[in-house]
């Protein structure tokens, strides 16, 4: 038993495993359940008993020098595979960093600030919650008139501090139906001549459909000065046209209602997607409505301290979903404010 012994330590001496698979053939031969020392622990059993006190030494020390050496090359496997660099393949391409894109109403506003910007008009803002004065009344809406049916409005219930103003105008909130109040705030504020763009936002109390929703964008066109007639409107909406949807684009003006211009009108273009020969888009006509817009009544200029005999104005207003629709072909109101990555990423490479 002992020169066995000595014959494997010295095979285990000079062992030098360079694998883990290499070692776990050692682990098996000599420490398995039917390994070597198994084996040298059976002979063992056999020994007289004189011999059991010096054999039983040897066999253990001869035991835990084996698994020793095995614990040894064990640690020093697992250290170095989890120092080991990963593997990586250079030839794979890199991943690309993905850049944000704009909102397509948001490129849309843009273009059109900045072609009326080109003409001289500066940028205005007004508020989203507005009370009745600027809203309605200033602009020619008389109360309990149905012009004011012809937008739905979110009413805001008004707190007991903002009701000690004796003109009932002022004391009733609602969330603003289109962005007409800001040429109220403006003119209030100043003097002629004005020459203002006024984008925002603004509220329909309507139901959400591909074709309607409870909040959309407005971009409003006012300018007063002495002696604006339509001619100029006329023309600034033309210039507005051809450089927005090119040159060549047709528009026609159809008379029609609004409170706060006299006379008033509707702006058609050519249908940009069939060029005028009919198409779903314009419903078989060949135009589509784009604006509304008009010069602007005697009796707002008044209501806003401005003398009507010496000044004159015209104003527009338009939807800015209503010109990205036609920009971008675009079908479905609701996707403007469903944040769908799919739709938003189409945007992405335009660039103003
Ligand atoms: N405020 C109108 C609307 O929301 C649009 C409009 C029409 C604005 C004529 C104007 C205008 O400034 O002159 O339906």
């Amino acid at each position: 038993m002992q020169s066995k012994i000595n014959q494997y330590k010295a095979e285990i001496a000079v062992f030098k495993p360079t694998s883990s698979i290499e070692l776990e053939t050692f682990r098996i031969r000599f420490l398995g359940t039917k390994g070597i020392l198994k084996d040298l622990f059976d002979d063992f059993k056999s020994v007289s008993a004189d011999d059991k006190k010096i054999f039983g030494k040897v066999l253990n020390e001869f035991k835990q020098y084996t698994e020793g050496i095995y614990q040894q090359f064990k640690d020093n496997f697992e250290l170095g595979e989890s120092t080991q660099k990963p593997h990586i393949d250079y030839t794979l391409p890199g991943i690309g960093l993905e850049t944000g894109g704009r909102h397509p109403l948001n490129l849309v506003r843009k273009e059109i600030i900045a072609i009326f910007k080109r003409l001289g008009f500066i940028l205005a803002e007004g508020p989203e919650i507005e009370d009745d004065w600027h809203n309605f009344s200033a602009l020619n809406f008389p109360e309990e008139h149905p012009a004011r049916d012809m937008q739905d409005t979110f009413f805001v219930a008004t707190p007991q501090s903002y009701q000690n103003n004796e003109d009932k105008t002022k004391n009733t909130y609602a969330l603003r139906t289109h962005t007409s109040s800001v040429q109220v705030r403006l003119m209030e504020a100043g003097k002629p001549p004005f020459r203002a763009l006024m984008p925002g936002r603004v509220y329909r109390n309507e139901a959400i459909s591909a074709r309607a929703h409870c909040f959309f964008h407005q971009v409003e066109g006012l300018y007063v000065d002495e002696k604006v007639s339509f001619a100029d409107l006329k023309q600034t909406l033309y210039y507005f046209v051809q450089e927005l949807y090119g040159e060549g684009t047709k528009v026609r003006f159809r008379p029609s209602y609004f409170p706060f211009t006299e006379p008033s009108a509707e702006m058609d273009i050519s249908c940009t997607i069939c060029k005028g020969s009919g198409c779903q888009m314009c419903k078989q006509s060949g135009w589509v409505e784009i604006l509304g817009c008009g010069m602007i009544d005697p009796n707002v200029l008044e209501n806003v301290g401005i003398d009507s005999k010496k000044y004159s104005g015209f104003a527009f207003g338009m939807g800015i979903e209503r010109i990205t629709n036609l920009k971008y072909q675009i079908r479905d109101l609701r996707l403007f404010s469903e944040n769908d990555a799919r739709f938003l990423k189409q945007f992405q490479s335009e660039i103003i």
